[in-house]
């Protein structure tokens, strides 16, 4: 799966990816992450890529043209990938394609093939959760749009946005942290990530339930023994305790989770009946 982060802070996302499990991945050509520096594609002689806001008020906010430039340059690597049938993304160099593109005017001049989903992260989006990551991990591209200041020319977002995205109910400083955060919880369902592909199926969430407690050695610490079910060997006994630790916790400490995995299952069973 193809990650492409248009940004003005390409290194925060590399970085904050580049280690681990994601790391790992980028490693083996499971995921590519493919950061775009939307400064890059300004033709403003100063290099800015941002203006005071119409109207007035605080703050500064994205100028329309560099971040089309940067989508349009990700869209064509995309589809030149895609007919030529190569893996890398970065087939054009962006010098190369700057000089290429004097004419912009609207999105249906892109090509001919499928346009990818492009996320922009906003508190202004739907609540990402496991479900969407799910969803999205079946996309063999995926656009992350990334904002900062004030926001971004509402035009540019009109022309490409296919799917706004939040993290939470708070406000960061920009869209980087957010998609970081999404590429993460997306990566992991992708084949060939995880080093055992359905341990991503059994954990928190995947249905509606939360994950167990997990123990290692030493059998005792400070005191505290591992519950002895789980040296018991006898697999039977062993899952029916961690499903018991999974009803219990999501009861405790997700009531409104408890609510949805009541419904689905009664549904369930309903269904089984007929
Ligand atoms: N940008 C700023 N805050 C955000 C949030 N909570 N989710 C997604 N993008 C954001």
């Amino acid at each position: 799966m193809n990650f492409h982060i248009l940004t003005l802070f390409p290194e925060m996302i590399v970085d904050g990816l580049s280690t681990s499990i994601t790391g790992r991945a980028m490693e083996k050509g499971a995921i590519t992450v493919n950061a775009v520096n939307i400064r890059d594609f300004t033709t403003e002689k100063h290099g800015h890529v941002d203006d005071y806001p119409y109207g007035g008020g605080a703050g500064m906010v994205m100028q329309p043209d560099p971040v089309y430039r940067a989508y349009e340059y990700v869209v064509e690597s995309i589809n030149s990938r895609q007919r030529d049938g190569i893996t890398s993304v970065e087939s054009t160099g962006i010098d190369e394609y700057i000089t290429s593109c004097d004419s912009i005017t609207n999105n249906s001049e892109i090509g001919n093939t499928k346009k990818p989903r492009v996320v922009y992260m906003t508190p202004q989006g739907k609540v990402f959760n496991q479900n969407i990551a799910r969803e999205l991990s079946k996309e063999e591209d995926l656009i992350f749009l990334c904002g900062h200041y004030e926001g971004i020319d509402e035009r540019v977002l009109e022309m490409i946005v296919t799917d706004n995205m939040s993290i939470g109910d708070y406000v960061l400083t920009g869209g980087e942290l957010p998609a970081m955060v999404m590429i993460d919880a997306i990566s992991r369902l992708v084949p060939g990530v995880l080093g055992n592909d359905i341990s991503s199926e059994f954990e928190s969430f995947s249905e509606n339930l939360l994950e167990y407690p997990q123990y290692t050695r030493p059998y005792e610490y400070m005191g505290r023994k591992v519950p002895d079910v789980l040296l018991s060997g006898h697999h039977k006994n062993i899952d029916k305790w961690r499903h018991e630790q999974s009803v219990e916790r999501t009861k405790e400490r997700r009531p409104d989770l408890w609510e949805k995995y009541v419904k689905d299952n009664s549904k369930l069973s309903g269904n089984l009946k007929k």
